[in-house]
C-alpha cells in the first residue's frame, strides 16, 4: 500500500487473472445474491497473461465514490458494484469492532476512487467481469485491511469472479443455504499442480457480445428444460468426475470432459427460447478441426471450450502446442480471406508459447 500522509491518501493496485470454466455455471436460483443452480470448476490463468489491473486510492478529501473502467469514468451505483463496496466496508467495521489490533480503519469512512484496466478486450466472452469484479474485491481487501473469505463478496459482484481469487484449478461450490454463505470458491489443485497444462486463446472477434452472460443465464433459466437437467443431473456427476481426473492428471478424459460441457452450455443456449448464439462460423470450424486433429491422432490431445461468446479457448500439453498452432494457422491464415479473418483471427492470445 502506498500512503502519503501529507495527503492523507492511500492507495493500493492490484492484478487478478481472468479463469476459465471447464464446468460452466449458466443459471443462478437467486439473482440478488448470485447463487447459482449448479457448482462450476474452472482454471486460473497465469498472471501474466489476461488481467485486471486495479488502484483504489481513499482520501478524506474524496467527495465521493468513483470508479473508471478502461480509462472511462462509469455509474458508481450500478448495484453489483454498490453489493461489493457496502459488503467490504461492512467486514472492515466487523474488524474494528472485535478490537483486531492490527486493523487501520480510518480509511474505511473515507470515499474511494477505483480505476481498473484489462489487458484484453472487455466483454467479449473472455470473462472480463470475472477477473474485474475479483480485482475489485481482492485490492479493496488489501486497502481497508480485510481477511479472510472474499470470494461471497465476489460473487456478488459476478458470479465467475468468485473463481478468479485462486490460482490453478477452482470449484465454485453452488452451496445450499439461501443466505449464501456456503456459496464459495475453493481451491482443487494449485497452478504448479499440472505444469505441463497449456492454454491458447483463439480470438475470433473482441467485439461485444450481443447477449450478455446475465440477461443470457436469466432466460435460460426461464424457459429452458434441457438446462434444468444439466443443473440437477449432469453437473453433479460432472465436478465429482472432473476434480478425478484433473488429480489424476489425465489429459484424453480431462479435455473429453470440457468439450462436452461446453457443448452442453451451448445446447442449452440454444434450447432458450428465444435461442442464444454465441459460437459463429469460425467457432464451429474450429470445433471441427479439433475433432479433426484428435481423430488423427486417436487420442484427445487438444480439447476446446467456449463461454459466452465466439472465442476459443483451447486446452492442451506443452508437446502439443508448437504442432497444434501450426496447424491452426495453416487452416486459419490470418491475412487470408475477408470478413471475419480480418479482425485479426485466430491464433492472438497471451503468448501461446506461455505456461498458465
Ligand atoms: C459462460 O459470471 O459473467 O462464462 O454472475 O451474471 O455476472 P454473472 O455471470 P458471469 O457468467 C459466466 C458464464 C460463463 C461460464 C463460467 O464462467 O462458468
Amino acid at each position: 500500500m502506498l500512503e502519503s500522509s501529507h495527503q492523507n491518501l492511500a492507495m493500493v493496485t492490484c492484478t487478478a487473472p481472468v479463469n476459465i470454466a471447464v464446468v460452466k455455471y449458466w443459471g443462478k436460483r437467486n439473482e440478488d445474491l448470485i447463487l447459482p443452480i449448479n457448482s462450476s470448476l474452472s482454471v486460473t490463468l497465469h498472471q501474466e497473461q489476461l488481467k485486471t489491473t486495479t488502484t483504489i486510492a481513499c482520501s478524506r478529501s474524496f467527495q465521493q465514490d468513483r470508479i473508471w473502467l478502461n480509462g472511462k469514468e462509469e455509474d458508481i451505483s450500478c448495484p453489483r458494484l454498490q453489493s461489493c463496496l457496502q459488503e467490504i466496508r461492512r467486514l472492515a467495521r466487523k474488524r474494528r469492532n472485535t478490537g483486531d489490533p492490527t486493523s487501520d480503519i480510518s480509511v474505511v469512512s473515507h470515499k474511494v476512487h477505483i480505476c481498473s484496466v484489462n489487458n484484453f478486450p472487455t466483454a467479449a466472452g473472455l470473462a472480463s467481469s470475472a477477473a474485474g469484479y475479483a480485482c475489485l474485491v481482492y485490492t479493496l481487501s488489501q486497502l481497508f485491511g480485510v481477511e479472510g473469505e472474499l470470494s461471497t463478496v465476489a460473487r456478488q459482484g459476478s458470479g465467475s469472479a468468485c473463481r478468479s481469487l485462486y490460482g490453478g484449478f477452482v470449484q465454485w461450490k453452488m452451496g445450499e443455504r439461501s443466505d449464501g454463505k456456503d456459496s464459495i470458491a475453493e481451491q482443487v489443485e494449485s497452478e504448479s499442480y499440472w505444469p505441463e497444462l497449456r492454454v491458447l486463446i483463439l480470438v475470433v472477434s473482441a467485439e461485444q457480445k450481443s447477449v450478455g452472460s446475465t440477461s443470457g443465464m436469466h432466460t435460460s433459466v426461464e424457459t429452458s428444460q434441457l438446462l434444468k437437467y444439466r443443473a440437477d443431473v449432469v453437473v453433479p456427476c460432472r465436478m465429482v468426475e472432473m476434480i478425478r481426473v484433473i488429480r489424476q492428471r489425465d489429459f484424453p478424459a480431462f479435455g473429453e470432459l470440457t468439450m462436452k460441457d461446453s457443448n452442453q452450455f451451448h445446447a442449452t443456449c440454444l434450447d432458450t427460447y428465444p435461442p442464444i448464439f454465441y459460437l459463429n462460423n469460425v467457432s464451429h470450424r474450429i470445433i471441427s478441426l479439433v475433432h479433426r486433429y484428435n481423430q488423427f491422432y486417436g487420442e484427445t490431445r487438444v480439447a476446446y471450450t467456449f463461454d459466452a461468446g465466439p472465442n476459443a479457448v483451447i486446452y492442451t500439453l506443452q508437446e502439443h502446442v508448437p504442432e497444434f498452432v501450426q496447424v491452426v494457422r495453416h487452416f486459419f491464415p490470418s491475412e487470408a480471406n475477408g470478413s471475419e479473418f480480418v479482425r485479426g483471427l485466430p491464433v492472438c492470445s497471451a503468448d501461446l508459447s506461455e505456461e498458465l
